[in-house]
């Protein structure tokens, strides 16, 4: 029995739609692998996936794993699979691509197959377009190699590991609602004016640049969507509100994680992080349990990856 871990992706980071991701340190999915008990792949058990389906094909982590096996010419090999969700879906932290991550890892161990992280992506990347009915690797990739990832080529795999400043961290915010990938996709225009294609372009190449100079006024000038943001937030209540106090805080940047609700911050120290963090439990208060309404997570970005655990 193998149990991996894939942790939870703040993707698109504001100017890399579909081209840019990191992973959080928590969450993340757990997702345990063992034999099954007739041949083929089973899903035994969900915690905390309330909807997933049980049905591996219906399922991110299932097709996942059946593209493998295939792939390692054992179709028939008896799987069970246990996975153990630990975040909501539909909440723009690449709960999917964690599952589908995870899955891969946990059985790549389990049947010693010795594939590289970069040679199970696309097994991944197979169950994750189930959920999100596109090919898009900024939640996959992350979740799997760790650090600030900018994809050339989603159809390729082709990507690189970007330098992460030191001090570099988020705050992560998911507020009480819920908006799938599909869905918030469909929304989106396929035309981009030529003055957006230039400031979009202009701010993520220089984002680049500006990370391996660790050049934080650069990098705050630099996160500004001009794309997918306007088209997306009146999806998210209290967005405005809340990407205004960010700012006012010190925040270097402000935007919607993924396909949303969620809504990240990238910060240089936890003095401006933990302000933020308090700024989004007031403004999002309590719910009707007296919790508070809107998860928060912070913590530096998460190099390494999904694990086995
Ligand atoms: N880049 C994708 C989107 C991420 O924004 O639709 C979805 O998690």
């Amino acid at each position: 029995m193998i149990k991996a871990f894939a942790p939870a992706t703040v993707s698109n980071v504001a100017v890399g739609f579909d081209i840019m991701g990191f992973p959080m340190e928590a969450p993340g999915d757990e997702v345990i692998i063992k034999e099954g008990k007739e041949p083929g792949t089973v899903i035994s058990r969900i915690t905390k996936g309330k909807g997933l389906s049980y049905d591996p094909i219906k399922n991110t982590a299932g097709v996942s794993v059946i593209k493998m096996l295939e792939h390692l010419g054992i179709p028939d090999h008896p799987i069970d699979i246990e996975i153990r969700k630990k975040m909501p879906f539909g909440t723009g932290i690449g709960s999917s691509a964690a599952s589908a991550v995870a899955s891969v890892v946990a059985l790549n161990h389990y049947l010693d197959a010795k594939l590289t992280k970069r040679e199970l992506l696309p097994f991944a990347m197979a169950g994750e377009s189930v959920a999100s009915g596109a090919w898009h690797g900024d939640n996959v990739i992350p979740s799997m190699m760790g650090g600030i990832i900018l994809i050339r080529d989603n159809a390729t795999l082709d990507f690189t590991k970007l330098y992460v400043p030191n001090g570099l961290r988020y705050v992560v915010i998911l507020p009480p609602a819920q908006i799938l990938t599909s869905e918030s996709r469909s929304i989106l225009s396929d035309q981009v004016t030529l003055k957006q294609m230039i400031t979009q372009t202009g701010n993520a190449a220089t984002l680049v640049a500006a990370l391996y100079s660790s050049d934080f006024d650069k990098i705050s000038r630099c996160l500004q969507d001009v794309v997918i943001e306007p088209q997306r937030s009146h999806l998210i209540p209290k967005f405005d509100e809340m990407k205004q106090k960010a700012m006012e805080l010190g925040a270097l940047g402000f935007s919607i994680s993924g396909s949303g609700p969620s809504m990240f911050a990238l910060c240089r120290n936890t003095f401006t992080s933990d302000n933020i963090e308090a700024a989004a439990r007031e403004i999002y208060g309590k719910d009707h349990h007296g919790r508070d309404a809107a998860k928060v997570y912070q913590a530096p970005i998460n190099l390494e990856g999904a694990e086995v655990c």
